[in-house]
């Protein structure tokens, strides 16, 4: 009775598919697999080798074919530029001549060659953006994603026998998702922090929508390559090592050894982090001071490190939650705890909201 679909997020160190029914608002998960990523096969969002991927994931793929072969793909990679732009002098009927002027807008925006790039863009606001003069316009969330970056997912799905059915920007995917489970309605403003292996993302809604979008490109990969330096190991060990221990808690009293040089280790890797995404909150409470951030919720494999829940209260000051649970979509059959943080994009661009 309702749409079958499937969701894949190519990351560069997991592949996550998702299947699910859409439905008017929401959706339910029916399933989903979690796969690594062939070595060098899908760096920063772009898929090198399409065929040789694809006969990687045969049995997934064929598991999601026989599912259905409708596929929303996730466009992740801090290569996809996106930025909520104002265009003055503009109104929302003028829906005509929007797409050329958003076009414009990102060419000198991005500083991008807009035949490069497919550029989509979403009307968010209408303003007045200064009440004298009365200049109105509106605010568009504009993405922009490397042609070459889909290609590779058009020649990956056509490898696997399934099918486009749209492009899902990461960012949209998962403020989808975690607006769908009650936060950040109207008059209130969320973050979701996607940490993955080579990139983290950082995505803002407010007034329930999706308005806000940064990029860093590092993540789960650089604390362990942080250990791997601080403890002259090899890298397999610090992986190894960055799941066993993560960050300390507390100040480390009553710890010795390994576990407080991988502590540490971690700790100034998020520390750099945390502090370029402080800023990103910044420019957004310059811009918003009378919507603050209530609260964050963390996604993504890197943010599995353990007690990073606690770090981050200590820095933001606001409720943390970590998105753990792939049941809470809806009436989903998995319901493991932990996979749920690979999958908060896959299951929001199952969703219409
Ligand atoms: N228990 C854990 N503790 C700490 N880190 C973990 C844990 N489990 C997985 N990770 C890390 O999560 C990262 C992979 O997460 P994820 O699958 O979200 O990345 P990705 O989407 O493939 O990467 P990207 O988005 O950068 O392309 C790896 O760096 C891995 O080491
Ligand atoms: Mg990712």
């Amino acid at each position: 009775m309702f749409q079958k679909l499937g969701a894949i997020d190519v990351g560069s160190c997991n592949i996550k598919m998702a299947r699910g029914r859409r439905l008017i608002r929401g959706a339910i998960c029916d399933g989903v697999s979690l796969i690594h990523t062939p070595d060098g096969m899908a760096p920063n969002g772009l898929i090198t080798q399409p065929k040789e991927l694809a006969a990687a994931l045969e049995e997934p793929v064929r598991e999601m074919r026989d599912y259905s072969a409708e596929i929303v793909m996730i466009a992740a990679s801090d290569k996809v530029l996106a930025r909520r732009m104002f265009l003055p002098n503009v109104t929302r009927s003028a829906s005509r001549t929007i797409g050329g002027l958003v076009r414009d807008a990102a060419e000198r925006e991005f500083a991008i060659e807009s035949d490069d790039y497919t550029i989509d863009y979403k009307v968010i606001g209408e303003a007045v953006k200064n009440a004298e003069k009365s200049v109105k316009g509106i605010f568009v969330m504009t993405v922009a994603v490397p042609n070459d970056i889909i290609r590779s997912y058009s020649e990956f799905l056509r490898e696997c026998g399934l099918s486009c059915r749209s492009i899902d920007f990461s960012g949209n995917a998962l403020v989808k998702q975690v607006l769908s489970e009650g936060a950040g309605r109207a008059g209130r403003s969320m973050a979701v922090v996607d940490i993955g292996h080579k990139a983290t993302s950082v995505a803002i809604a407010s007034n329930g929508k999706f308005q806000y979008y940064r990029a860093f490109p590092y993540g789960g990969e650089a604390m362990t390559l942080a250990i791997a330096d601080r403890l002259k190991c090899s890298v397999e060990q610090a992986e190894d090592m960055k799941k066993k221990y993560g960050i300390m808690p507390c100040d480390e009293v009553g710890f010795a050894g390994q576990c407080v040089d991988v502590s540490h280790a971690v700790k100034a890797v998020l520390s750099r982090l945390a502090g370029e995404i402080s800023e990103f909150f910044d420019f957004y409470v310059e811009r918003n001071a009378d919507n603050p951030l209530e609260r964050i919720t963390l996604s993504g494999g890197g943010a599995m490190v353990k007690n990073l829940d606690e770090f981050m209260v200590k820095i933001y000051n606001i409720p943390i939650s970590k998105r753990t649970r792939v049941g809470s979509m809806g009436r989903g059959k998995d319901t493991n705890n932990e996979i749920g943080m690979y999958f908060t994009s896959c299951l929001g661009a199952l969703k219409t909201i």
